[in-house]
């Protein structure tokens, strides 16, 4: 065996006391923090164990628990239960406590963030009798929480004096050799002030916005989410539900032209406009226009005078060569990739309100203007250049289109810019035996005079002005960044002139066989595509007054917006309008690759389509993996199972039985909803959601804001299944108003969901709204001001036909995607625990897997359990875990333990089948009634999970609880039985 661990790491911690507890014997090797040890993993993982079968565990607890049990230490209830506590409830809190205090040196704040799982612990402590957590001998338990407390519980400063019981059992722990020990090895004995613990930490996403933690999370109770609701909350969110719809909505209709209008506020969205000459990839389509498209639509959303456009960069050398590469003219290649752009773009439904191009003779004429502008206020200065020009080829070489001998380290085929081999800067003059990279002739070297923006002399005003912009704007932290070091450094005067002939003219008398260079003239395409529009264009640019103006892009463009082109249009003093938010990406991977054209790896927009994943799915999830703050990777697996559980299980299953229940039990008419506490309780906890979606939209995180979206979804799965209206319709007149209001209250929250939803996934949001009927006056009524839970849908209103929105992404079909589109480890992308569970797997070599699987799928069931998941969502996995336990018996050559026949096992049955009570033996009418019900209301579930194309295995568990909900009516009925065929024996 042997353990991979990290410097820094507390989770390693974990694992190295336990390791030393245990004496277990196991080679360790210390590795840097991004060291990817399990391959099929997107993102290292550590701290990971090589088991003797070759298979790794990368769970600190689940490794933990596996060194105590390799020396009988088995983890009792107890012991698992704060094992699951430390993983679900105690981590994030302390991912945001280490976060601040650490990296942010906000002490008391990381204290407020850890009081509710302190005080928890405290509490736990005081209650029991022993000495340690479970016992009164140490437990694989203990030495985990301690671990994990150990930074934050080591300074003294962030002990509350009232935890005292949590101190000394601490200081207990803390005294064994082997947490001493690994405490040393792992972060030098010190606690938060270890440097290694910071670097670890500055490595790690930034964790989740900061909310208030629950303050008493226990294993017992269930978690109600993480914000502490007061009584105050719950009171005004029912009195702002029971306003309604406001009568006087926002009008959202556009006009064309879209122009600033008085009194409100106008926001001009730009994107990037993305290259011609190639298709853009999925990081291009998140980073720039996908990115301003949720912006502008939540934008009009909130009632805002919003104008988004963009288009396409069609000039530069860049196009010259794909069209001599493509046999084409420049032109023809501009206008062949402009609507392969249009195309993509309209396949994501970016809505732009104008989507235009930079080759036009509104370009060519505010591009002079502003260029003489700048000539007459003495900015523009002239030098000389040397150059490199192929004579062969008639121009001017590209410094990525020479090649030749390296002048510091000999090596043959450095490049103009740069030498691949000494990683030396060069300039390509000083290239010895330089040559043309498209013809192979030796060019020669040319003296030409070039105009320079004189930064330097520009400087001090834009210094000022970025202040100003970055003070009161929202500007991202890399933007704000990278724009500063550019400053830190000096500007220097940049060349805006090339020897090119594809780009716009540069009008001046002595440069007249030159044309601009396309950084000085492709953000003016901003300026030209607007006025490409409207004429009034001006009204615009030329207006800081009333205007906002937002660019969206990532950030190898930041410069470009934040210091060459503000200082383009301040020195052309025409009064136009500058950056106020800069919001800008980092970078989208592809699996763990690059995405690459030539290596034919990555999704390309043009190919999305036809990959059969509706377009609002992409929009999802690429929204999702947003490389908000830090770069992120896109990966099939992981997109199937954001699909699946976030989508699917979540938000789709959540709008689909609100809508549902009002319809099978209501007949369409949403029924008279009686407030309880606990609904108000939900208005309040979905307000509390909706406040931070629209603080988190206003602020452009949006990759924060649409977990909002699914937080509430959350939160209504949660209050339908604990309320069971499905049982209360059932009951008595009281159950059955009961079982009303709960339906109407979900109903609306489905119909809040498809407003918020809109700016991501604009379809879903139109398909839920038709099938609730939602007036049309919802869209501007919950996300006025900061944001209003109303009852939209009133007792009386009728909704229209529901169907399920989403639809399954099965393991084959994304596996066969992953070969498609080239990325490596096609065969290990899904993980085991995802093995069919119906699959039949009799070899050695599949064993290996299924130990993997076995292991991770009982980790998967313990997590859903302590997360008080839905009792069917913990039984599919548990009817999952049973099979694949089976399945390894028999992969082992063992005959397998009797798999318990569906529902009666241990295992809660779910509801709402009453599916195994004792048989009854005689004919009882009364019970044979119940039972009629509850097969008719079981094969509606079985239908519903097959429309969806549910799980195998969920639907197999639900249809087995089908016969035996249909043999105890025969029985009940005084028939007798057709036999119920035994699991997994075929029909
Ligand atoms: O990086 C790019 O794709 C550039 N075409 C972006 C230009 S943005 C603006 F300046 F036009
Ligand atoms: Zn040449």
């Amino acid at each position: 065996m042997k353990l991979f661990v990290s410097e820094g790491n507390p989770h390693c911690l974990k694992v190295l006391a336990v390791l030393e507890l245990t004496g277990v014997k196991c080679a360790i090797q210390h590795v840097i923090h991004d060291e990817k040890v399990v391959s099929y993993l997107n993102r290292p993982s550590l701290p990971a164990l090589l088991l003797p079968s070759g298979m790794p565990l990368f769970s600190a607890n689940a490794i933990c628990r596996y060194l105590g049990e390799s020396v009988g230490l088995q983890c009792s209830d107890l012991s698992n239960q704060w094992l699951e506590w430390e993983a679900t409830e105690l981590q994030p809190a302390l991912a945001q406590g280490l976060h601040l205090a650490v990296l942010q040196g906000k002490g008391p704040e990381a204290c407020r963030v850890l009081q509710g799982p302190l005080t928890y612990l405290e509490q736990s402590l005081s209650k029991t009798r022993t000495s340690f957590l479970t016992d009164d001998i140490v437990s694989v338990a203990d030495v985990v929480l301690w671990a994990a407390l150990y930074p934050i519980l080591s300074d003294i400063s962030l002990l509350s004096g009232e935890q005292t019981k949590v101190q000394n059992w601490f200081e207990r722990v803390g005294l064994l050799a082997a947490c001493k020990s690994a405490a040393q090895s792992v972060l030098q004995g010190k606690g938060l002030n270890a440097e290694v613990l910071k670097t670890y930490l500055q490595k790690q996403p930034a964790p989740p916005q900061r909310r208030d933690i629950q303050p008493c999370n226990s294993p017992e109770q269930g978690t109600e989410g993480d914000h502490v609701i007061t009584e105050d909350e719950i009171q005004s969110a029912a009195a702002t539900w029971a306003k309604g719809l406001a009568e006087t909505p926002l009008v959202t209709d556009r006009q064309h032209p879209i122009l600033p209008q008085e009194g409100k506020r106008n926001i001009l969205v730009t994107s990037a406009l993305p290259y011609v000459n190639n298709v853009p990839h999925l990081g291009n389509i998140i980073g720039c226009v996908l990115s301003a498209d949720v912006y502008s639509r939540y934008g009009r959303l909130r009632g805002w005078n919003v104008l988004y456009v963009c288009g396409t960069d069609e000039y530069g050398t860049a196009t010259e060569n794909k069209a001599r590469e493509e046999g084409l003219t420049p032109q023809q290649i501009c206008d062949k990739y402009h609507s392969v752009h249009a195309d993509i773009y309209r396949w994501f439904q970016v809505d732009f309100d104008f989507f235009g191009r930079t080759t036009t003779e509104k370009q060519t004429q505010i591009a002079q203007n502003i260029f003489w502008r700048l000539h007459e206020r003495g900015f523009l200065l002239e030098d000389t250049v040397e150059q490199l020009r192929c004579e062969a080829c008639k121009r001017f070489l590209a410094d990525r289109f020479v090649e030749g001998t390296c002048p510091f380290c000999s090596y043959p085929e450095a490049r103009g810019d740069q030498c691949d081999k000494c990683g030396r800067l060069i300039n390509a003059v000083e290239l010895r035996e330089p040559k043309c990279k498209v013809c192979s002739q030796t060019p020669v070297v040319r003296s030409s005079k070039h105009l320079f923006l004189d930064l330097p002399k520009l400087e001090v005003e834009l210094e000022q002005w970025l202040e100003m912009s970055m003070g009161s704007g929202d500007w991202t932290a890399n933007a704000k960044q990278i724009t500063r070091s550019w400053l830190r450094d000096g500007l220097k005067p940049r060349c805006i002139t090339r020897d090119l002939k594809w780009g716009t003219p540069v009008p001046h008398p002595n440069f007249s066989d030159k044309v601009f260079y396309v950084w000085f003239d492709a953000p003016i395409g901003y300026l030209s595509i607007t006025a490409n529009y409207t004429d009034q264009w001006e009204k615009w640019w030329k207006n800081p007054e009333q205007v906002e103006l937002y660019n969206f892009m990532a950030k190898d463009n930041v410069p470009f917006h934040s210091v060459v082109f503000p200082c383009s249009l301040l020195g052309a003093q025409d009064n136009y309008t500058l950056v106020n938010h800069l919001v800008a990406t980092e970078y989208l991977n592809y699996e763990d690759t690059k995405f690459s054209k030539s290596r034919g790896v990555g999704v390309f927009g043009d190919m999305a389509k036809d990959t059969g994943i509706p377009s609002d799915v992409w929009r999802f999830y690429l929204l999702y993996l947003r490389p908000e703050g830090q770069d992120s990777a896109f990966s099939w697996a992981d997109m199937a199972i954001k699909n699946n559980s976030e989508l699917l299980n979540n938000l789709g299953n959540f709008i689909n039985r609100a809508g549902m229940f009002v319809s099978k039990f209501f007949e369409n008419c949403v029924p008279v909803m009686d407030l309880q506490p606990e609904d108000k309780r939900l208005l309040a906890q979905v307000g509390w959601e909706l406040k931070q979606y629209i603080n988190l939209m206003d602020k452009v995180k949006l990759r924060d804001a649409l977990k909002c979206i699914l937080n509430i979804s959350r939160h209504g799965n949660q209050y339908i299944q604990v309320n069971e209206p499905w049982k209360k319709i059932k009951g008595s007149e009281t159950d059955r108003r009961r079982a009303g209001t709960v339906t109407g209250v979900s109903v609306n929250v489905a119909c809040l969901l498809s407003v918020t939803l809109l700016p991501y996934m604009p379809t879903v949001s139109q398909t839920i709204r038709q099938q609730l009927n939602a007036p049309p006056t919802v869209t501007a009524t919950f996300l006025q001001g900061t944001g209003s839970f109303v009852c939209a849908l009133p007792a009386g209103h009728h909704i229209g036909t529901v169907s399920p929105l989403f639809q399954k992404l099965e393991t084959d079909q994304i596996e066969a995607l992953k070969k498609r589109f080239g990325g490596q480890q096609a065969k290990a992308a899904i993980r085991p625990a995802q093995t069919s569970a119906t699959q039949t797997v009799v070899n050695g070599v599949d064993t290996k897997e299924l130990t993997l699987a076995v292991a991770e799928q009982g980790e998967k069931v313990r997590t859903l359990k302590a997360q008080k998941a839905e009792k069917a969502a913990i039984t599919a996995e548990v009817t999952k875990l049973l099979e694949l336990k089976k399945q390894l018996a028999l992969a082992e050559g063992k005959s397998p333990e009797p798999v318990p026949m569906k529902g009666t096992n241990a295992h809660p049955t779910p509801s709402p089948a009453p599916a195994v009570q004792a048989v009854v033996s005689k004919a009882d009418p009364e019970r044979a009634k119940e039972l009629t019900l509850a097969v008719t209301e079981q094969g509606e579930k079985v239908r519903t999970l097959k429309a969806q194309k549910a799980e195998k295995a969920a639907v197999t568990a639900e249809v087995a609880k089908l016969l035996e909900l249909k043999k105890q009516l025969a029985l009940a009925e005084g028939k007798s039985p057709e036999p119920v065929p035994m699991k997994g024996t075929k029909k």
